[in-house]
């Protein structure tokens, strides 16, 4: 009987067990999410909260935990004792009582202290953040009218970024750089900011409810519709940072993942200057021009913005540089090898560094994507899965038509080939 317990609770432990194993392992994948490797002051400040908390409980649990224990065994029934308990009345002990209340304040107390500074530390930029000593390298301290501006050049300090969730994608704007899909430039899904910088996060959303959660760096604060949340992040570390949605928000809420690649000031203002980039002309009777042609024909330029092709889309994300990008899909296809990428964060006990993006990976996951896109709103059981299960790609309503919202786009192997080399050259 006992054994036979023993090994029912053998076949409940060990898996977890293993599980728990597994998910300590730094050399793997998990290590990319996680928040127990603070990169950046945010992170850290919520790593400190965190473990005041976890040491707290753990004393609690010694104390609580060890006295039942002792009770257990103190007041056990023992062998020939048949007599039941007598329990005696009482109105307990004022001392002990008033001691535990005193204690149980002193515990909140204990941990509302950090917790408390935490909040207004993680709400906004604090002064700390942003020295005059060191004005940055890419906003001129002279203001439009020609004259020194010291206040603005001390608010220009913090980078503003617009982050907008969509089902099931991020949008990333940055208006004091001109990075607006206003202006034709927005950046879907991977988000660059200079290294050791402030950044304020402006958080909004065009649908649903979603969550901005970059594990490493800080998190997690709502994207709320008609409202207009706010955090702050800094990075210390260079590299390249895996986020993720934090709030359930529609089919695709676990594939709605983004990058964060923090690289040095120099590089970033490299990277803002190629963002504001045309798309370079297509080459005459090449596969891409065929492919540049679908894109209008099978109205994809309807949602999808390609400065100097295309101007008209501003649903899906922005692919005037798609071929420069890290992932695809809400950063859910990496375009990196994956077997090269793996070795390197082995490697580096670490997750941070990155492998360019691998053009051969790009094209097959940009014929995935695209191909499959949609399978999963037949009904009549499509041979093909999709690749992000409800994604709007070819399903959306535009307008509010009925008809265009059920109309999905056919391609063949031919026209999907060409599709991709059209926007493989996109960089
Ligand atoms: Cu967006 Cu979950």
């Amino acid at each position: 009987m006992i054994s036979r317990l023993l090994n029912r609770a053998l076949f409940v432990v060990v898996p977890f067990l293993g599980l728990l194993l597994s998910a300590c392992s730094r050399a793997e994948r998990e290590v990319r999410q996680s928040t127990l490797d603070p990169k950046g002051p945010v992170a850290q400040m919520q790593y400190d909260v965190f473990m005041d908390t976890v040491y707290l409980v753990l004393v609690l649990f010694a104390v609580v935990g060890g006295l039942l224990v002792y009770a257990v065994i103190r007041y056990r029934a023992r062998p020939g004792d048949d007599t039941a308990p007598k329990l005696e009345e009482g109105h307990g002990n004022p001392l002990v009582e008033i001691g535990l209340i005193t204690a149980s304040i002193a515990s909140l107390v204990f941990i509302a202290i950090p917790t408390l500074s935490a909040i207004w530390y993680t709400d906004d930029v604090p002064a700390e953040a942003v020295p005059t000593s060191k004005l940055s390298a890419w906003y001129s301290r002279v203001d439009a009218n020609g004259k020194e501006n010291y206040a603005k050049a001390v608010e220009d300090q913090v980078l503003e970024v617009d982050v907008i969730g969509k089902q099931w994608w991020f949008r990333f704007e940055y208006p004091q750089l001109g990075l607006t899909s206003d202006a034709k430039h927005s950046v879907p899904n991977e988000l660059y900011i200079p290294r050791g910088k402030a950044v304020r996060i402006n958080l909004r959303s065009e649908d649903v409810i979603h969550s901005f959660w970059l594990p490493k760096i800080a998190g997690k604060v709502d994207l709320m519709p008609g409202r207009k949340n706010h955090m702050w992040i800094q990075a210390d570390q260079l590299g390249h940072y895996y986020g993720q949605c934090a709030e359930f928000c529609g089919d695709s809420h676990a594939y709605m993942l983004f990058r964060c690649q923090v690289v040095e000031p120099e590089e970033f203002a490299k990277w803002v200057q190629a963002q504001k980039a045309e798309a370079a002309p297509v080459a005459v009777g090449t596969k891409a021009e065929k492919g540049k042609a679908l894109f209008a024909a099978k109205t994809c330029a309807m949602c999808h913005n390609i400065s100097g092709h295309y101007g008209a889309g501003n649903f899906g994300p922005d692919l005037t540089h798609v071929a420069s990008r890290k992932s695809l899909a809400g950063a859910w296809l990496d375009n990196r090898d994956t077997k090269a990428q793996l070795a390197l964060e082995l490697q580096e006990k670490n997750t941070e560094a990155s492998t360019p993006v691998d053009a051969a990976k790009l094209k097959a996951n940009l014929i995935k994507w695209i191909g499959s896109s949609g399978t999963s709103h037949a009904d009549n059981g499509a041979a093909t899965k999709d690749v992000k299960p409800g994604n709007r790609m070819h399903y959306y309503k535009m307008f509010n038509v009925v008809s265009l919202n059920e109309s999905k786009q056919q391609f063949t192997a031919e026209e999907l080939d060409c599709l991709a080399e059209y926007l493989l050259t996109l960089k």
